[in-house]
């Protein structure tokens, strides 16, 4: 055996163990994707697959299609969850969904500030907290999502424009609330574009994430807050991905849109 082959051999053995110390979490962001036959058929391939206990499946799918995911999923292991809420219980708020409905269907998660929300429907972080506190308030477990644009990244001002937009975003909720957070770091110059950030920029970034969070609520809670990396993750990048430190899982865009993919990203983080 010659060195590279013992270096390859060790390399193999940390992938693996890094990927064995942790549970992940793979969340789909169906966007405004599918028909109902292709929910259906997509439905019908992973209700019933065995993804192990060590992964949390999540799909948020258009909301009309929650029917179905309540439906079939009812004695499934995959989660589910919307792409967005409004934050009022009920009354006149045209075109949108509110907690209450998405509990009714059995939802369990919220995506929320999307960068999509962010910049094609002019989210704000004022509206985005309301919505992360209506879904604590009502065990809806929110997926706040942050992220720099790449005049941001490029101007090298980012970090102080993701802090304060995980601040904005959460200064509804209590400190003891905070660990039903999850968020989702997103940088916009890396979604739906194939330009996925590299594991580098992901640990770096999710590394003076982590640092906030520990600063501002303590290391027992900080560190324990779910941090997704999203942003053109694929079955072919994802194993690198999840090396990066302090990265809890992902948020998944076009790459969710197939059965056969959540499975095989399941199995590539289950080491299978
Ligand atoms: P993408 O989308 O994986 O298609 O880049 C990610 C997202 O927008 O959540």
């Amino acid at each position: 055996m010659d060195k590279r082959d013992i270096q390859e051999i060790v390399r193999n053995e940390v992938i693996k163990s890094v990927i064995d110390s942790q549970g992940f979490i793979i969340a789909g962001n169906w966007k405004m994707n599918k028909t109902k036959h292709e929910v259906i058929s997509f439905l019908d391939e992973i209700k019933d697959h065995d993804f192990g206990s060590k992964n949390t499946i999540i799909i948020a799918p258009p909301s009309p299609y929650l029917y179905l995911f309540e439906d079939k999923l009812r004695y499934s292991q995959v989660l589910y969850g919307v792409q967005n809420l409004f934050p009022k219980e009920t009354g006149a708020f045209t075109g949108e969904v509110s907690y209450v409905v998405a509990k009714d269907f059995g939802a369990k998660y919220a995506i929320l500030g999307h960068s999509e929300r962010r910049t094609l429907f002019s989210e704000c972080d004022l509206l985005i907290s309301k919505k992360v506190r209506i879904c604590i308030q009502n065990q809806i477990q929110p997926i706040l999502c942050i992220g720099e644009n790449l005049e941001q990244r490029k101007s090298g001002d980012y970090k102080r424009y993701l802090t304060n937009q995980i601040k904005e975003g959460l200064i509804r909720i209590s400190g003891s609330e905070i660990k039903e957070v999850i968020i989702a770091y997103e940088p916009i110059w890396a979604i739906g574009t194939g330009e996925t950030a590299t594991p580098l920029q992901v640990e770096e970034t999710h590394m003076f994430i982590r640092s906030y969070l520990v600063k501002e609520y303590g290391t027992e809670i900080g560190k324990e807050i779910p941090l997704l990396y999203g942003g053109s993750v694929k079955t072919s990048n994802i194993k690198e991905l999840a090396l990066a430190q302090s990265v809890s899982g992902f948020l998944i865009g076009g790459a969710s849109l197939e059965a056969s993919a959540i499975i095989e990203m399941n199995s590539i983080l289950s080491n299978k």
